[in-house]
C-alpha cells in the first residue's frame, strides 16, 4: 500500500523545507494576526517528544520596553563575540545582522522543563539531553509553519541563559531553549544569509552520509567514496585563462610593468587557481597547526623531552606561542589539531582531537605508521581543510608542533627529492654536533631500511615528469608517508589537497610543511599550484624542497621556529598581492599615460 502524499503535496514539503530561512532583514511592523500566530504554535504544540513528556513553554513577548531590555543583553554579548574574532572575520561580522527583537512585532521564546512527566519519562532516563532536544523539534515545527504563512523567523542565541531567564520570570526548573524573532517580510532570501555573505558554505549533503560506520561516505545507492581517490581526482591544473588575464591586467596598472616583483606572480597564480580575475581575497584566514609525537625521538635526535609538544599545544590553546601572537598580527584565527601526541589533551574550544595513535613508531625500527594510518591521517588533513573552508576561510596556512619532526622531514625530503641526508638534515631546534651527527645517521639508517634504492644516485626534479627515474619514494607517496612520516606530516599533505581541490591558497611554513608538501605533490602534481612557501627556513632541507616544487619563498628571515609562524609573516604578502590585483587602476581606468 502507497501511503505517500499526492506529488503535489510531497513538492508542498519539500518546498517548504529548502525555503525555511533564518530571517533578520526585510521585516514588515504589519502585526502578526492571533489566529495566525495560533496556527504556528499548534504546529510547534506537534513535535515528537521524548517519552511524550512535551517539555515546552512557549512565551509570546509583544512588549517593547522588555524587548528593549533583551535586545541589549544581546547586544552585550555580541559586542563580546566580536572582540575576540580575528581581523577580517571581524569586519565580516560588523556587517552581519543577528537579531531582530526590535524590529519584529512579536518574539517567542521556546523553553525546555526537564523534569517535566517525572521520572519514569520513558527514555529521558539515560539521555537527559532528549528533553531539550524534544524542544528544539517543537522549534523545527514553528519555522516551518511560519514559513509556511510567510512570517520571517529569526534565532537569537546572544544570551546568558539565566539571565535571559530571569526577565522572562522562568522558574529555576525551566530552560530557555529559543530566542524566536517572528514578524513578515517583504521577501525570504534563497540561501542562508551566512552564505550569502561568505560567513560559511553548505555542507554538500555527500559530506554528511556515511554507509554502515562513520567515515564511510557514500549517498545511499552509490558506489563508495575512497575519499582519498575522489581527493586527487578534485585537484586539476591551474586555469591559464585566468592566469592569462591576470598577467595582462598586471600590465595595464597604473605602475611601471612588473615592478610589483614576484607579488606580480602571486597574484597571477592565485588567479588561475580560483579561475577567475580578479581573484578573491584570500581572507578570512586560518592557521591549522597540526601536532603530533615522532618514535624517532628515542634516537637522541633532540634536546627537547617529547612532553613538550603536549605543552607546546597548551601553550597555542592559551594564546601564549609565537604563532598566536603573529596570526593577531595578520588577523588570522589558530587552529590546533591533535594528530597524535603522546598525551591526553583536555577537549578545549580550538583544539580538533584527531588523534590517529599517541605518537608514530621510531623509523629506525619498522614504519612510523601503518598505511592505514597514513591514508586515515591524509583524509583528516583533507577534512579539516574542508571544514574550514565551509566555516568560510578562503586562505589555509599551514602550523606544525611536533618534537623530532625536523628528524621525519628531512627522511621525507630525502626520500621524494633524492637528497643526500648530510644535506637536507638541519639542527632543527639547536642541538651540538654529536646529536647532529646522530640525527644525520638516523636518517640514513631510515632510509636504508625503508628504501634502499634510494642509495642511488640523487633524481632529476619534475616529480611528473615522465621519465623521472624512480627508484623509491615517488612510486608510492603513502609508503614514504608511513614509512617517515609523523601524523602531522599526513595530515599535512591532505590539508595541501584538500585546499588545492578546493581551489583555496594554502601558505605552506618552513620545513615541516614543505616536507609534507612533497608527499603531496607526488600524489597529485597539479596541488602544487595551490601552494605558496610562506618563508624560507634556515633548515638546510627546506631550501632542497623549495627548489624542488619550484616555490619561491616570501619571506626570508633565517625563522627556524615552525608552528606556522613564518607563513603568517607571509599572508599580507599573498593578500596584498591579490588586493593589488583588484584595487589598483589600469591605465585606461585612470587616463593615465602608459610608457611610450
Ligand atoms: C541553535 C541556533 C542558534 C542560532 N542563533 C543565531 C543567532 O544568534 N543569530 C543569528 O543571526 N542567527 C542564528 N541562527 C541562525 C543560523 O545562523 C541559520 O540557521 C543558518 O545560518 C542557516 O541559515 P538558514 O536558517 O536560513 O537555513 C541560529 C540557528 C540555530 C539553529
Amino acid at each position: 500500500m502507497n501511503n505517500s502524499y499526492p506529488q503535489d503535496q510531497r513538492d508542498a514539503i519539500y518546498r517548504v523545507i529548502a525555503e525555511r530561512r533564518d530571517v533578520r532583514r526585510g521585516f514588515r511592523p504589519d502585526p502578526v494576526p492571533a489566529d495566525v500566530l495560533g496556527r504556528v504554535l499548534a504546529a510547534a504544540h506537534q513535535a515528537p517528544s521524548v517519552g511524550f513528556s512535551q517539555p515546552w513553554d512557549f512565551i509570546v513577548i509583544t512588549d517593547r520596553a522588555r524587548r528593549e531590555r533583551i535586545a541589549a543583553l544581546a547586544r552585550r554579548h555580541a559586542g563580546e563575540f566580536a572582540a575576540d574574532l580575528p581581523g577580517a572575520r571581524a569586519r565580516a561580522f560588523d556587517q552581519l545582522k543577528i537579531e531582530s527583537i526590535l524590529d519584529t512585532p512579536v518574539n517567542i521564546v521556546v523553553s525546555c522543563d526537564r523534569t517535566r512527566g517525572g521520572r519514569h519519562t520513558l527514555g529521558r532516563h539515560v539521555q537527559p539531553q532528549t528533553a531539550e532536544f524534544s524542544s528544539v523539534l517543537a522549534v523545527a515545527n514553528l519555522w516551518l509553519a511560519a514559513r509556511a504563512e510567510g512570517l520571517g523567523v529569526g534565532w537569537v542565541s546572544f544570551f546568558d541563559e539565566r539571565e535571559l531567564a530571569a526577565e522572562l520570570g522562568l522558574p529555576a526548573h525551566l530552560e530557555v531553549i529559543a530566542y524566536l524573532c517572528v514578524g513578515y517580510v517583504t521577501s525570504f532570501a534563497a540561501e542562508p544569509e551566512l552564505q550569502s555573505s561568505g560567513w560559511a558554505r553548505r555542507r554538500p549533503v555527500s559530506w554528511a552520509v556515511h554507509a554502515e560506520e562513520f567515515g564511510h561516505r557514500g549517498m545511499p545507492g552509490e558506489a563508495p567514496v575512497d575519499p582519498l581517490a575522489d581527493l586527487i581526482a578534485a585537484i586539476t591544473p591551474p586555469d591559464a585563462e585566468a592566469m592569462a588575464a591576470a598577467a595582462e591586467r598586471q600590465d595595464r596598472m597604473t605602475k611601471p610593468r612588473g615592478s610589483l616583483g614576484v607579488l606580480e606572480d602571486v597574484s597571477v597564480r592565485l588567479a588561475g587557481l580560483a579561475g577567475s580575475c580578479p581573484p578573491p581575497l584570500p581572507e578570512p584566514a586560518c592557521v591549522a597547526v597540526f601536532a603530533a609525537d615522532h618514535g624517532v625521538h628515542a634516537q637522541g635526535v633532540s634536546p627537547w623531552p617529547q612532553e613538550v609538544t603536549a605543552q607546546m599545544v597548551a601553550n597555542f590553546l592559551a594564546g601564549g606561542a609565537v604563532v598566536n601572537a603573529f596570526a593577531a598580527q595578520a588577523g588570522a584565527e589558530v587552529t590546533v589539531v591533535d594528530m597524535g601526541v603522546a598525551a591526553d589533551l583536555e577537549p578545549v574550544p580550538g583544539l580538533l582531537p584527531r588523534k590517529i595513535a599517541r605518537g608514530t613508531a621510531d623509523f629506525t625500527e619498522g614504519p612510523a605508521m601503518t598505511r592505514d594510518q597514513a591514508v586515515a591521517a591524509l583524509v583528516t588533513g583533507a577534512e579539516i581543510a574542508r571544514d574550514l573552508v565551509a566555516a568560510g576561510n578562503r586562505c589555509l596556512v599551514t602550523g606544525d608542533m611536533g618534537i623530532a619532526n625536523t628528524t621525519a622531514s628531512a627522511a621525507l625530503i630525502c626520500a621524494f627529492t633524492g637528497a643526500d641526508p648530510a644535506e637536507a638534515t638541519g639542527r632543527g631546534t639547536g642541538i651540538d654536533a654529536a646529536t647532529y651527527a646522530r640525527k644525520i645517521d638516523v636518517v640514513c639508517r631510515g632510509l636504508a631500511r625503508h628504501l634502499p634504492a634510494s642509495a642511488a644516485p640523487a633524481r632529476t626534479p619534475a616529480p611528473d615528469s615522465p621519465d623521472s627515474p624512480d627508484p623509491s619514494g615517488l612510486a608510492d607517496p603513502v609508503g614514504v608517508l608511513a614509512a617517515f612520516g609523523g601524523f602531522e606530516h599526513a595530515a599535512l599533505a591532505g590539508f595541501i589537497l584538500g585546499a588545492a581541490a578546493l581551489r583555496v591558497p594554502v601558505i605552506l611554513d618552513g620545513v615541516i610543511a614543505g616536507a609534507a608538501a612533497l608527499a603531496a605533490v607526488a600524489l597529485a602534481p597539479d596541488a602544487v599550484a595551490a601552494c605558496f612557501a610562506g618563508h624560507r627556513s634556515a633548515e638546510p632541507g627546506h631550501a632542497v624542497t623549495l627548489s624542488y616544487l619550484g616555490l619561491r619563498p616570501l619571506v626570508d628571515l633565517g625563522l627556524r621556529l615552525g608552528e606556522g609562524t613564518g607563513a603568517v609573516l607571509a599572508l599580507p604578502l599573498v593578500q596584498s598581492a591579490a588586493r593589488a590585483l583588484r584595487d589598483v587602476a589600469t591605465f585606461d581606468s585612470a587616463g593615465v599615460a602608459d610608457k611610450l
